[in-house]
């Protein structure tokens, strides 16, 4: 089921402009991340988390909730291009309907979403928070670390900055967004294929009050 983002006229211009530019994507098709192709780095955490709630920030076409969903986890997706979640629903139509819901929404305003759960166990951004600047990727970053749960996991791959970009999060800025309360445990470089630019994984974890991780769920 997709659920409409209400009041998109309130976004600032810079998201307004970048809505823009994905909605033009999507049009044209030159969408070349949509490779329907679930990254190894998911897939691993996929074999060691038990399945339970999981959210896919800036889902796209919904490539990573059709695996999710296959792994027997409950998953929400948000993104903010009418046709990519259209597009996410239609992939994820042979699946439960109750156990996954697409969110036509801006990932910077998550507090304005009522019917995202309270918590999760998994959190997923390929791709969509490093574009955000500033002002909005604090807010965005508040949404992601009220959203996880104790023992929770958030997988963000985030290309770094380079001088003829806006674009890209530093090592640096990933780690002043959200730690505390979350902790980077790895982050891992490598090459982004498309923008040409270093590019990193890193898993970011919400310790339990105890200090370990939730690898049991009931
Ligand atoms: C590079 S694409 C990656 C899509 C998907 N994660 C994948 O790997 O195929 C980034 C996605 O984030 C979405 N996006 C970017 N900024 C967003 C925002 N502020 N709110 C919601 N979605 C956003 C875009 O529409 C686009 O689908």
């Amino acid at each position: 089921m997709i659920w409409r983002d209400k009041d998109s006229l309130n976004s600032p211009k810079d998201t307004a402009d970048r809505r823009q530019m994905f909605t033009a994507r999507y049009a044209t098709g030159e969408t070349p991340w949509d490779s329907g192709i679930t990254p190894p780095e998911i897939k691993q955490i996929l074999d060691e988390l038990p399945a339970g709630a999981a959210l896919d920030l800036g889902c796209g076409t919904g490539t990573v909730m059709r695996d999710l969903l296959a792994r027997g986890w409950r998953v929400d997706g948000i993104d903010f291009v009418p046709a990519a979640t259209e597009r996410a629903a239609q992939k994820l139509a042979d699946s439960p309907p109750e156990n996954w819901r697409v969110f036509c929404h801006d990932v910077t305003r998550l507090p304005e979403l009522p019917e995202l759960r309270e918590r999760y166990h998994l959190i997923i951004d390929i791709g969509c928070g490093h574009g955000l600047p500033g002002e909005a990727a604090a807010d965005y970053a508040r949404g992601v670390s009220e959203r996880l749960a104790e023992g929770g996991v958030f997988m963000l791959y985030a290309a770094q900055p380079r001088p003829e970009s806006t674009m890209g999060w530093s090592p640096d800025f990933v780690e002043r967004l959200f730690c505390p309360p979350l902790r980077i445990a790895w982050r891992q470089d490598g090459e982004h294929s498309i923008l040409g630019a270093i590019a990193s994984w890193y898993r970011l974890e919400r310790l339990t009050n105890g200090g370990a991780l939730m690898l049991a769920r009931a």
